[in-house]
């Protein structure tokens, strides 16, 4: 919703009626300053197209708003000046509004910024500003609206929430499944079961070929035949047919084959059973054993009721794998949504496209050379991708000011980590990346926000990005200013070792980034 330009007039000139009351009263230095005041409440509503209210202290009744309160809120004039601006907040905000500006007063210095949903539908946020006109004191109060921010932000969680979700199933995977342990686990006690001193799962690869998917033997370094065999070498099943051979007597050709190769390995006796579900055969369960059997029926039975414990086993892992897979896809594709983020949040600063790519390549590089576990390298990547996400935030009129930003501007600004840490903490799976969006701002000489952390309190991942951002934002053109020459961002991380960043790190960074500045 576009905010009207505000018709200032009545409300700058009932102010300077104020002034001026003062002047048949007051000194000359005081009125000085008095007017002093004044020009910065004027060049602010000369500024604005916000909506302002200006409150009496300490009773918060409205004494004037601009129009756009009226356009904008839809109450008359009339209606809000003389009315308590408590009115016009929900119960708790107002409860919660009223300590803080009893707080805000000690220093006058300081703004306050909260946010109210007004007439029940209209999210806004507001920043108070103490001021005095002749002994009077007063709130200005300047609002904007922010349903459009709330929205990005809402749909921004409702993916966070989806990618918490993933993790679920990860931990599942992990927990459960290493895929060859699990198989190997079964067949050390298929073995134990059926006296057997090896065995083995064939699953089909193709109608032609068997691969071996587990294998056990109870004596170290009999590792069998190959992992992958022809069906001539394997024996032809039926469902429910078992095929049992001892020693050397009386076979079909058909065995000759199976014989040798077990043979080869010093095993004499042998048994075989499909591995079928719904009538089809899937693979094969294979016992060894170096000593001739009798294969009694009670055994056979056993063989059978075995080989259907390992189908479920290997139905099971199957399951597993493909969830496996399923899990890196979805993997890829959110961490391609994060980077569709910043790729918005670079649009939203007018960065070029490939931005974020490279100030993540350059911070992993460094991360590498500073220390930090490859294993730990995924979550930096993504919080240099995420880094400043607290910037959805921000309003426009701040982000994309053109010039300096005032001191009420920067208290916005300077949130912009803090919003990052309460959109990222709910999130197990970004949890690990929270250091770079929290942190990145932070100075080594303890003189950085939002905490002030000096030194090695800050997390390492910050520290390392913390070159990077700077060195990638000198060198690019702003909304503010145009790009530095790269000589004078290296001399400016070089002038600023020790105090804004850690000296090790601007000396990695010296070295491995940015060798051929000069
Ligand atoms: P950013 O533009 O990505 O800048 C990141 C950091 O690089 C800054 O953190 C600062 O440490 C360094 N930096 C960037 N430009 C300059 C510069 O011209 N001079 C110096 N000395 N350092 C620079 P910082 O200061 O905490 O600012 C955080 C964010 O606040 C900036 O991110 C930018 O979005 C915004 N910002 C800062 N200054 C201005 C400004 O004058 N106008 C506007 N519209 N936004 C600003
Ligand atoms: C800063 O370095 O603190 C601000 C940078 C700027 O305002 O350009
Ligand atoms: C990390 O950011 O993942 C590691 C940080 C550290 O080693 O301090
Ligand atoms: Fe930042
Ligand atoms: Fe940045």
């Amino acid at each position: 919703m576009p905010v009207k330009k505000a018709d200032s007039e009545s409300l700058r000139n009932r102010i300077i009626g104020l002034g001026e009351k003062s002047i048949h009263k007051s000194y000359y230095p005081e009125l000085q300053n008095r007017l002093a005041e004044l020009e910065r409440f004027r060049s602010m509503l000369d500024q604005s197209s916000d909506i302002i209210f200006l409150l009496n202290f300490p009773d918060l009744l409205i004494y004037d708003v601009t129009t756009p309160v009226v356009t904008h809120l839809g109450w008359t004039q009339e209606e809000l000046v003389g009315s308590s601006f408590l009115n016009i907040l929900d119960e708790e905000t107002s409860q919660c509004f009223q300590k803080k500006m009893d707080t805000a007063w000690h220093d006058r210095q300081e703004r306050e910024v909260f946010t109210a949903l007004i007439r029940g539908k209209i999210p806004m946020e507001f920043v108070c500003s103490p001021v005095v006109f002749e002994g009077n004191r007063f709130l200005i109060i300047v609002g904007q609206e922010i349903s459009q921010r709330l929205a990005a932000e809402q749909q921004i969680r409702r993916q966070l929430f989806q990618l918490d979700t993933l993790h679920h199933i990860d931990n599942l995977i992990t927990a459960n499944l290493s895929l060859s342990d699990l198989l190997t686990g079964v067949l050390s006690e298929v073995r134990m079961a059926l006296r057997a001193n090896a065995a083995a799962i064939y699953i089909f690869d193709s109608p032609t070929k068997m691969k071996r998917i587990a294998w056990s033997a109870d004596e170290i370094g009999v590792d069998g035949d190959t992992i992958l065999l022809t069906t001539r070498h394997l024996p032809t099943l039926e469902y429910g047919e078992q095929i049992l051979l001892n020693g050397n007597d009386g076979y079909d050709e058909a065995y000759s084959m199976i014989l040798q190769r077990i043979q080869q390995y010093g095993f004499c006796a042998y048994g075989a059973e499909p591995l079928s579900t719904r009538g089809q055969i899937k693979g094969i369960l294979e016992v060894y054993f170096r000593s001739p059997q009798e294969f009694n029926d009670d055994w056979k039975t056993l063989l059978t009721r075995v080989s259907a414990q390992v189908t479920v086993a290997v139905e099971k892992s199957q399951m597993f794998k493909h969830l496996e897979q399923a899990y890196a896809d979805l993997n890829q594709a959110y961490d391609e949504t994060l980077e569709g983020w910043a790729a918005a949040l670079d649009l939203r600063e007018k960065e070029t496209a490939n931005h974020s790519q490279k100030v993540v390549e350059m911070t992993i590089r460094l991360a590498h050379a500073a220390g930090i576990r490859a294993d730990d390298l995924i979550h930096v990547r993504r919080g240099a991708f995420l880094h400043d996400i607290g910037k959805i935030a921000v309003p426009d009129s701040i982000l994309l000011k053109p010039g300096p930003l005032s001191e009420d501007e920067w208290v916005i600004m300077r949130q912009h980590p803090v919003y990052a840490y309460q959109m990222l903490s709910k999130i197990n799976y970004l949890k690990p990346a929270i250091e770079i969006p929290y942190c990145h701002h932070e100075k080594w000489d303890g003189s950085g926000y939002p905490q002030g952390l000096a030194g090695d309190a800050i997390p390492l991942a910050a520290r390392v990005f913390a070159v990077v951002d700077v060195w990638q934002a000198l060198t690019s053109d702003r909304v503010y200013r145009r790009a530095w020459p790269e000589s004078n961002a290296r001399k400016y991380i070089i002038d600023h070792s020790g105090t804004h960043f850690d000296p090790k790190i601007v000396e990695a960074f010296l070295k491995l980034v940015i060798a051929d500045v000069k």
